[in-house]
């Protein structure tokens, strides 16, 4: 163990150190999580590559993110703070030769979102490490150039995805028609995470190109959900929005919302916009504290059975009729989400709220058999009426599950998601508490046992089951980006890109966790 001790100060005080933080690394452990990279990547690499994902168990390969190698692109930053100097360069040579200008024929429909999360945001974050800390890496220095190239000719072949009346994007593009990429207009709305998590990566390009139009073509969309034009509809709670966006007026079409997936991303960014830039995205962080403070005074709720745990609920419409307790993998990023949040902002409460989160999420993992958390849980909240029509008690067979775990599984999928460890990550940045670490290491040990397969790691079908009930063969990219990155670095040596609790943060991930340079003073 290798022992560090980080002295921070308290924002805008004078005086020295208030309090000590100190970090361990555990090269043991990152010897395992290396390991396990160096396996996916070498079966990914020999049966798929250059497609984009791995069937681990038949040893073929299959494309769902437009056949650009999206294992490939989204590994490297993985790669990058591993320093993994060889695949670093396998996947460089990558990047220098994909096309963005057609699709594989097998997968012809591109997401604006997901193509910025996975490629645009691999390249940038390949970009601000090879230009700056970690250029030893980089075999060609001429290849630096040309990600930043293939940034912009990717960015420039989807731009054509914000021609609507509002400027709010179409998500979905069809490509290789005769007049190339065009929006799909039978889309007649977009959601809050689709549309809300496309600024950072958008803006970092503008920074890093001069050119100022991809931020504004991002920061146009957003400022309808920063600024919501009929809030009657789309703001029930103070800073908490709908999901749908009317393209043509901008006019949210619906009440729901909450921490789930399809609004995840979107207040994720609010606070992260803020770590990037506090200059240009003060407003942004009002907006988010707004958000945190309403969900913690109208959405926080504890099971009946397990009033000491926290979830988040989801809502359709402001009032606690219309609350729905249920909550998803997805949305345990929000305790790290909230932690950051509150490391940035000085806030305690924030940070105390958080972990609250952290260590439910984490109570998702220790109840099931595999010891991993399901896609998607339910509960039954402890304050409202056990009869009112949104309180269902527990189905009769998961009953004794519930009375001792505090929620019961809806769907029990494990998608080698990220977001539970994610959350251990910032907790234990903020805290300096090795539990974290103990809670990842055990969720990654986990993880690996239940879900290696042929020559990789593969989705299960029933984290309740033995075994984890079957496998799905498939190994999707974030498994790449974010669980085997995110269980890295909470075990790893102190490093410049690792998030800091003394206001000097010189990184932000995005929500893929590709780490990109802030443009701002540190904060
Ligand atoms: C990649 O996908 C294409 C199109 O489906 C297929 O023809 C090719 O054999 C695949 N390559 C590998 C290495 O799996
Ligand atoms: C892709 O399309 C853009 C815009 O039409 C063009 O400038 C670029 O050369 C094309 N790239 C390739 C590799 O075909
Ligand atoms: C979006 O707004 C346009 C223009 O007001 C309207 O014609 C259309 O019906 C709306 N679509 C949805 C899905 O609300
Ligand atoms: C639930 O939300 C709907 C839609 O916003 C609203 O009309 C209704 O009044 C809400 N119910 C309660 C009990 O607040
Ligand atoms: C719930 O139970 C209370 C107390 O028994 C009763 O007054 C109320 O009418 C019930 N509500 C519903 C929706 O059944
Ligand atoms: C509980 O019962 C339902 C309905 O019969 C069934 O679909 C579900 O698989 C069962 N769940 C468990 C955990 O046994
Ligand atoms: C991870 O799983 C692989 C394959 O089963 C195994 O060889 C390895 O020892 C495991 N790592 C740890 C730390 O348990």
């Amino acid at each position: 163990m290798v022992r560090y001790t980080w002295a921070f100060a308290a924002l805008g005080c004078v005086s020295p150190v208030v309090s000590a933080l100190t970090y361990e690394s555990h090269p043991e452990r990152l010897d395992a999580v290396a390991e396990a990279f160096q396996r996916a990547w070498n079966g990914y690499y020999t049966y798929a590559f250059p497609n984009d994902s791995l069937a681990p168990i038949t040893k073929t390969s299959y494309n769902d993110r437009n056949g650009w190698g999206a294992s490939a692109v989204d590994a490297i930053s993985t790669a990058l703070v591993m320093g993994n100097k060889k695949v670093v360069n396998e996947i460089v040579d990558h990047i220098t030769t994909i096309n963005f200008n057609m699709t594989s024929p097998d997968d012809t429909s591109v997401s604006l979102f997901e193509t910025t999360i996975r490629y645009l945001a691999g390249m940038l974050s390949a970009y601000d490490f090879l230009s700056g800390p970690l250029s030893d890496l980089l075999d060609d220095p001429a290849s630096l150039d040309t990600i930043l190239k293939q940034a912009v000719s990717l960015a420039d072949t989807l731009s054509v995805a914000f021609t609507t009346s509002s400027g709010v994007p179409i998500n979905d593009l069809i490509y290789n028609g005769p007049e190339g990429p065009v929006p799909d207009r039978t889309e007649t709305t977009n959601g809050i995470a689709t549309i809300g998590t496309l600024v950072l990566e958008w803006t970092r390009l503008s920074d890093l190109t001069g050119d100022t139009k991809y931020a504004e073509l991002t920061q146009t969309a957003e400022d309808y959900l920063l600024n919501v034009r009929n809030p009657g509809v789309g703001e029930p709670y103070p800073g908490l929005i709908g999901t749908d966006v009317n393209v043509t007026n901008g006019l949210f079409v619906d009440s729901s919302g909450g921490w789930n997936g399809g609004t995840d991303s979107f207040y994720e960014y609010l606070i992260k916009m803020y770590l990037y830039d506090t200059a240009r995205f003060a407003e942004y962080k009002d907006r988010w504290s707004l958000a945190v403070d309403s969900s913690i005074k109208y959405l926080a709720s504890h099971p009946s059975s397990r009033p000491d745990l926290t979830f988040l609920a989801a809502y359709e419409g402001a009032g606690p009729a219309n609350l729905s307790f249920f909550s998803e993998h997805l949305a345990c990023f929000d305790g790290g989400n909230i932690i950051l949040g509150g490391l940035t902002l000085n806030n305690q409460g924030y940070i105390d709220f958080g972990l609250e989160l952290v260590a439910a999420c984490h109570d998702t993992y220790t109840a099931t058999v595999t010891g991993i958390g399901p896609e998607i849980f339910q509960w039954q909240d402890s304050k409202l009426a056990p009869n009112a029509t949104n309180n269902a008690a527990p189905p009769a067979n998961q009953s004794s599950f519930y009375e001792t775990a505090g929620f019961w599984i809806t769907d029990p999928v494990y998608d080698l998601r990220p977001e539970v460890i994610e959350s251990f990550y910032y907790a234990y940045r903020a805290t300096g508490d090795s539990k974290y670490q103990d809670w990842a290491w055990e969720a990654f040990l986990h993880i690996n046992a239940t879900c290696s397969a042929g020559v990789g790691f593969s989705s299960v079908m029933d984290v309740n089951a033995p075994g984890g009930g079957g496998f799905y063969n498939q190994q999707e990219s974030f498994w790449f980006a974010e669980v085997l990155k995110y269980s890295y670095l909470i075990q790893a040596e102190e490093a410049p890109w690792q998030v800091s609790a003394a206001h000097d943060n010189e990184w932000v991930f995005n929500t893929e966790a590709h780490p990109f340079r802030v443009a701002g003073t540190p904060v």
